[in-house]
């Protein structure tokens, strides 16, 4: 069975930071939608340049254009295994749109991350990524000020979207439009919530203990109905 899991929270929850070890562990694709668009501001493409504006405000890049990219990455042959995907959807549209796109594919499990927001500003205030390729780096500006970039040497500086006052916008647009998907997903019995104010460490335990107990307990369910046809 694959393992299909979304990845919700607020800025600096720690979302593509557990996504990309959850993607490690299971050796399947990590999706993050802010990546995608960073790599197309980076490349300078037409959709790149456009949303380029939109993120540096702290706004959501329209619906349309991102159902448009996942949709697409969906395709991919990669994705047979299962995917993570980091920080999609974010509003009732996406979520509807992708449950029509994964209607043929196994259940998602919906991981939903809980940090409070003195320590998501706090996060992004010291979170630094380089300034030429755009990594982010596993150093902050609190524990080795003076790193450089691990993959191109080159100088670490804040994210465009990570001044305190963009962050409060990015804080509240996350309350206004991604925050009630968690009604939306709640009676699922693949909703998993996680304590995201602990160490990372510790929410990588809790997290891989609640997908896999969840994916058990779906491929249980499978089985069952399985049997129950012969
Ligand atoms: P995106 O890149 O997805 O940004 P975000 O959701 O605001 O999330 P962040 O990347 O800021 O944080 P994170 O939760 O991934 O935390 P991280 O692991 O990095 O999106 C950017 C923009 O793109 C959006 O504002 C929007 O404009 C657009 N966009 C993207 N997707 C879209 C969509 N679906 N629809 C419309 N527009 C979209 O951790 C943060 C920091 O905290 C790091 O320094 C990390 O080392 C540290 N940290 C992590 N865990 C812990 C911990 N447990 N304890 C202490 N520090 C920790």
């Amino acid at each position: 069975m694959a393992l299909n899991v979304i990845m919700m929270g607020p800025p600096g929850s720690g979302k593509g930071t557990q996504a990309e070890r959850l993607a490690h562990t299971h050796g399947i694709p990590k999706i993050s939608t802010g990546d995608i668009l960073r790599e197309a501001v980076h490349i300078g493409t037409e959709m790149g340049l456009k949303a380029k504006t939109t993120m540096d405000a702290g706004e959501l890049v329209s619906d349309d254009v991102i159902i448009g990219i996942v949709s697409e990455r969906l395709r991919h042959q990669d994705v047979g295994r299962g995917f993570i995907l980091d920080g999609f959807p974010r509003t009732l549209k996406q979520a509807l749109a992708l449950d029509d796109i994964v209607s043929k594919m196994d259940p998602l499990i919906i991981v939903d991350i809980f940090v409070p927001d003195e320590e998501l500003v706090r996060r992004l205030g010291v979170r630094r990524v380089c300034g030429q390729c755009g990594a982010t780096s596993g150093a902050t500006a609190e524990s080795i000020p003076s790193a450089c970039c691990d993959r191109c040497g080159g100088q670490l500086v804040l994210r465009s979207d990570d001044t305190e006052e963009v962050v409060r916008k990015r804080l509240s647009v996350y309350a206004h439009d991604t925050k009630p998907l968690a009604e939306y997903y709640r009676d699922r019995q693949t909703y998993c919530s996680i304590e995201g104010n602990q160490p990372q460490d510790s929410v990588t335990r809790a997290l891989e203990a609640a997908v896999d107990s969840t994916a058990l307990a779906l491929k249980q369910a499978s089985e069952k109905v399985g049997e129950s046809r012969y």
